[in-house]
């Protein structure tokens, strides 16, 4: 039988609390560490894919951290976030909306969609889908030129009745095989266009007052197939 004395209880209890404390202590330390990590990238992936669709827009700001989320039936949902890019003013220069194309093959098409404080589109890019593989897959601008048919263009380029695919009387290509995909894409980036022209004076008017910081990363085009919101 041990005989322990009490001040060796008390001596023992109090090196455990210690090394569980200095335990818990090191996990809440890795764990901040860890997060502010995720969060760096999170914010520097948001400011690479904003750069890629503010095209060669002069802006001063820090989009990621300048953003409102917008809803309405024009961009296709609810609590979409939109970035704003702005000059040395604090005027908007440009903004990146989220949209997304209810009608694909496969279910929601999630797309961000650049355009100028004019309306003409500096960039389109598909953030998240499930269209099929070698069909409907070429909307990703790592796949095909496709999306890039659209920097440039506006409401009025060309005019209303040519935004269609070609298969529909327009002027954007369709894929061998897949109509389907690219006829919801035209569709939703010509939607946004028509939301931007009807709200363009509120949304030139917003301050970066107005904007809160977007701490969600922007959904990846690997993402699609694990995008519970494309389902
Ligand atoms: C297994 C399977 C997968 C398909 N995936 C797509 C797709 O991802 N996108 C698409 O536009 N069409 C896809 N299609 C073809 C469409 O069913 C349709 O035939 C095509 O888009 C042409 O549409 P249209 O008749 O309106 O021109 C797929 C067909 C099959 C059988």
């Amino acid at each position: 039988m041990l005989d322990l004395k009490p001040r060796d209880i008390l001596l023992a209890t109090a090196l455990l609390a210690g090394f569980a404390a200095a335990g818990a202590g090191i996990v809440a330390l890795v764990q901040g560490t860890t997060e502010a990590r995720i969060e760096e990238n999170r914010m520097a992936v948001n400011r690479n894919r904003i750069a890629e669709l503010t095209g060669d827009l002069d802006y001063r700001n820090d989009p990621v951290h300048d953003t409102i989320d917008l809803g309405h039936d024009l961009l296709g949902g609810d609590h979409l976030p939109a970035w704003f890019a702005r000059d040395a003013d604090d005027e908007v220069v440009g903004i990146v909306f989220s949209a997304i194309a209810r009608d694909g093959y496969s279910g929601d098409i999630h797309l961000l969609i650049g355009v100028d404080r004019d309306g003409e589109l500096q960039g389109v890019r598909v953030s998240a889908h499930r269209e099929t593989p070698g069909l409907g897959d070429a909307i990703e601008a790592e796949r095909s030129d496709w999306i890039h048919d659209f920097h440039g263009r506006s409401l009025g380029n060309p005019p209303a009745e040519d935004w269609h695919v070609r298969k529909d009387g327009g002027v954007f290509d369709q894929f061998t095989g897949a109509t389907i995909t690219p006829r919801a894409v035209v569709r939703a980036v010509y939607r946004t266009l028509q939301y931007f022209d009807e709200h363009r004076e509120e949304l030139l008017a917003t301050r970066p007052d107005d904007a809160r910081s977007m701490a969600e990363p922007l959904p990846q085009p690997e993402d699609h197939g694990d995008d519970e919101a494309s389902r």
